[in-house]
């Protein structure tokens, strides 16, 4: 059994995709534990994003990340990391498998309406930073 973090991001939620998303995970039969809608500043998305602090689009991303709010969801079942990943499709829209979300609804490289954990380690890193464990159902 795993967990991920999943994110609408700012342009998801402002684009009213936040009921799409969830009806999606839970058409997959994906179990919902956790939920919180905030919004970030820039300093929480900074260190949301801290693995790609180096990288060339990484203060437009904070930007973009802080620019409204977002939906927090914490996924759990069998294999969830990659089965979100691959509901969520190519970071770039444009490159996303045909019904994913992204290809669906993404609108840039940036702007591509959700987030998933890629890893085991990643994924304990942020729903931790987000999620204490008694916001977590069981
Ligand atoms: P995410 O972490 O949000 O689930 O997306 P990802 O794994 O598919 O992509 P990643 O490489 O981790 O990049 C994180 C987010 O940064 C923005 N981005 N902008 N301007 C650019 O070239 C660029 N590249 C990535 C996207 O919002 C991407 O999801
Ligand atoms: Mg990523």
């Amino acid at each position: 059994m795993e967990q991920t973090l999943a994110i609408v991001k700012p342009d998801g939620v402002a684009r009213g995709l936040m009921g799409e998303v969830l009806r999606r995970i839970e058409k997959e039969n994906i179990k919902i534990v956790a939920v919180k809608m905030i919004r970030l500043d820039r300093f929480k998305a900074e260190g949301f994003y801290y693995v790609h602090r180096q990288r060339p689009f990484f203060s437009q991303l904070v930007g973009y990340m802080a620019s409204g709010p977002v939906l927090l969801l914490v996924l759990e079942g069998l294999n969830v990391i990659e089965r979100w990943r691959r509901m969520m499709g190519s970071t770039d829209p444009s490159k996303a498998e045909p019904g994913t979300i992204r290809a669906d609804f993404g609108s840039s490289i940036e702007s591509n309406v959700v987030h998933g954990s890629d890893s085991r380690d990643s994924a304990i890193y942020e729903i931790n930073y987000f999620f204490t464990g008694t916001e977590i159902t069981r």
